[in-house]
């Protein structure tokens, strides 16, 4: 009795002692799980995208690093926006990007305006790192991924976020 009564001194209420500070552990990391998915519908709202945080934080790391990102993002090879379209249609990446690349709920995120360097960009197409089918050299030529990269990088921009009355 003694030892119980002990265990259940910070909530008096509860009648098991451990019961109550396991049930305390559960809401609590509930409680803050929930906080951080707050947040995290905060910062979408905001328009505040993981890889625009991804990049701020990039940015503070190693100079050497971004320095050779940036360079990357240079040596991108010069396509064809409008074979690209025809390319990014028929091989369906539209399915799960969108058909301006704006990305879809739940399918494939966001391409452009703004893509990834060339470098990680193919890289992703040709192994990918998680849900997304690969595309060998086979099915998508070099020149042709190039022409996709064109086609994303011409993408429309999103409207900024002072023009949307709802987010006022
Ligand atoms: C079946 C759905 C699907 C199709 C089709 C698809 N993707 Fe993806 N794509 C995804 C998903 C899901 C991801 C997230 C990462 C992953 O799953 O590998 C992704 C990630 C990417 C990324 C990385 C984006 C980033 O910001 O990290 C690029 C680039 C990309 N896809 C390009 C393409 C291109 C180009 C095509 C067509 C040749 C294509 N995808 C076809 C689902 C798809």
């Amino acid at each position: 009795m003694a030892k119980s009564r002990q265990h259940s001194e910070g909530s008096p209420r509860q009648p098991e002692g451990a019961a109550s500070s396991y049930q305390a552990g559960v809401f609590g990391s509930l409680r803050s799980f929930v906080a951080l998915m707050a947040l995290v519908a905060l910062a979408a709202l905001l328009g505040v995208s993981a890889r625009s945080i991804a990049r701020a934080q990039g940015r503070t790391e190693a100079g050497a690093q971004s320095a050779s990102a940036a360079q990357k993002a240079d040596n991108a090879p010069t396509g064809n926006a409008k074979n690209g379209k025809t390319v990014y249609t028929a091989d369906g990446c539209y399915e799960c990007h969108g058909r301006e690349a704006q990305g879809g709920a739940g399918t494939g995120p966001k391409l452009g305006p703004a893509p990834i360097p060339y470098a990680a960009f193919a890289y992703q197409v040709r192994s990918p790192r998680d849900q997304m089918p690969p595309y060998t050299s086979k099915v998508l030529s070099d020149a042709e991924l190039a022409d996709i990269y064109a086609f994303v990088q011409a993408a429309p921009q999103p409207p900024k976020v002072d023009s949307i009355p709802q987010l006022k």
